[in-house]
């Protein structure tokens, strides 16, 4: 060989021992030992890897994991497929499974992208949305009932940023009953909190740039499935089609951060509900909007679907509107201010002049989120300086 071409040519690696901690597959492709290995591996009657928009060491390890944690205790594996973010997670299941003239059976109150993508994005290409109230099963079931184009049922619970929540068990029970999937993001609770396949939904995504990840420094999500046929033939290959694929690094630091998820999120709950505790008595704060105090209206429902905590998100209602929810941003000094959740340390958000600032008050205000709305994805450091920020920025 020329020395030119020992420039150019990879060297079989020298791995003697394996790595104790999962490595990052940064490689586009993968070889084969002969063309019979390659055939079978397209074909999918070997199993390997051959490209990795196709499935990646790194991202398939990652996704596994998430999905054991969805199942644990459950006694059946689920498939999982990691992508580029929670919004691909959430487009790569609906182009997966839904066609022209489906639609999807979902709640005002979802994340605001999502909500976005399903009126604007998905309503394109023929799948329209009904939003309703998912608390209300007799009017659910009425909508299933009149509508057999109605394919999948979606949820969030609790949600954001209300934490209103819904009962899984019954949506799950009705979509079934009328032949169609339920499938959840599960975003704010993880796997530690909630299991919604213990509930008997069909699909779970993530935002696993949240409390998975846990240090705000990837952005990735996750479809997990029961079925492995339907992952397989319709949420992998619209990932794969798509090129809606998590990157390895993004998945090497979700799957670093999930090592800690159990002690995080234990500490997430505990300080969440100090500050929840610490709130409510504040003469300044109106309301506080938390599963875990018995004030909330979902607290008994919040109690029989979520275990060891009620999470780390909460909001709280400040009297004087608009002006005192601005003003209570700008004293904030120990806290950040930064539109994400699931960070370890603690975030605020004032929804109205932020990630709703674009939605008409009304629609606003009927989902919950009023001018003077602040919510809080509470952090992990010691909760004196969280309340003691929160004290003097509340006034
Ligand atoms: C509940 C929920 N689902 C999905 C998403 C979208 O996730 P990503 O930003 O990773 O695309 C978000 C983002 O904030 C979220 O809060």
């Amino acid at each position: 060989m020329q020395i030119d071409s020992l420039c150019v040519k990879e060297r079989p690696d020298n791995r003697t021992t394996p790595p104790h901690i999962l490595p990052i597959y940064a490689t586009s492709s993968f070889s084969f030992d002969d063309i019979d290995q390659g055939i079978g591996i397209f074909k999918n009657i070997e199993s390997g890897h051959a490209y990795s928009r196709y499935a990646n060491p790194t991202v398939d390890t990652t996704a596994q994991k998430i999905a054991d944690l969805e199942t644990h205790g459950l006694g059946f594996e689920a498939t999982a497929v990691m992508t580029s973010s929670g919004m691909a997670a959430i487009a790569t299941l609906m182009l997966g499974l839904l066609k022209q003239g489906d639609k999807v059976l979902s709640q005002g109150n979802l994340y605001g992208g999502t909500t976005e993508l399903l009126v604007v994005t998905f309503a394109q290409f023929g799948v329209e949305t009904i939003f309703t109230d998912l608390r209300d099963l007799n009017h659910v079931e009425d909508l299933l009932r009149q509508d057999p184009a109605i394919k999948m049922l979606y949820c969030e619970t609790p949600a954001n940023p209300t934490l209103a929540c819904v009962d899984i068990r019954a949506l799950s029970d009705l979509a079934h009953r009328y032949d169609a999937w339920c499938a959840i993001d599960n975003t704010f609770s993880t796997p530690l909190l909630q299991q919604p396949f213990a509930h008997g939904v069909d699909f779970i995504v993530h935002s696993t740039t949240k409390y998975l990840n846990g240090h705000g420094n990837s952005i990735a999500g996750i479809v997990i499935g029961r079925d492995k046929d339907l992952m397989r033939k319709n949420v992998w290959r619209a990932m794969k089609l798509v090129g809606a694929n998590c990157s390895p690094f993004e998945a090497w630091l979700t799957y670093n951060g999930l090592k800690t998820l159990s002690l995080r999120m234990e500490r997430h709950c505990s300080n969440a509900l100090a500050l929840a505790e610490f709130l409510e008595k504040q003469p300044k704060v109106a309301r506080v909007n938390y599963p875990g105090l018995v004030s909330h209206p979902d607290h008994e429902l919040a109690k029989r679907q979520l275990k060891g905590g009620f999470g780390g998100m909460l909001s709280f209602e400040l009297r004087g509107g608009l002006e005192a929810g601005i003003a209570c941003m700008n004293r904030i000094r120990f806290c950040a201010l930064a539109p994400t959740l699931g960070d370890v340390d603690t975030l605020i958000l004032h929804p109205a002049s932020s990630s709703h600032l674009h939605v008409e008050k009304a629609v606003r205000e009927q989902n919950g989120i009023s001018d003077g709305l602040i919510r809080v994805s509470v952090g992990i450091e010691n909760p004196a300086d969280i309340i003691a920020d929160m004290e003097q920025a509340v006034g």
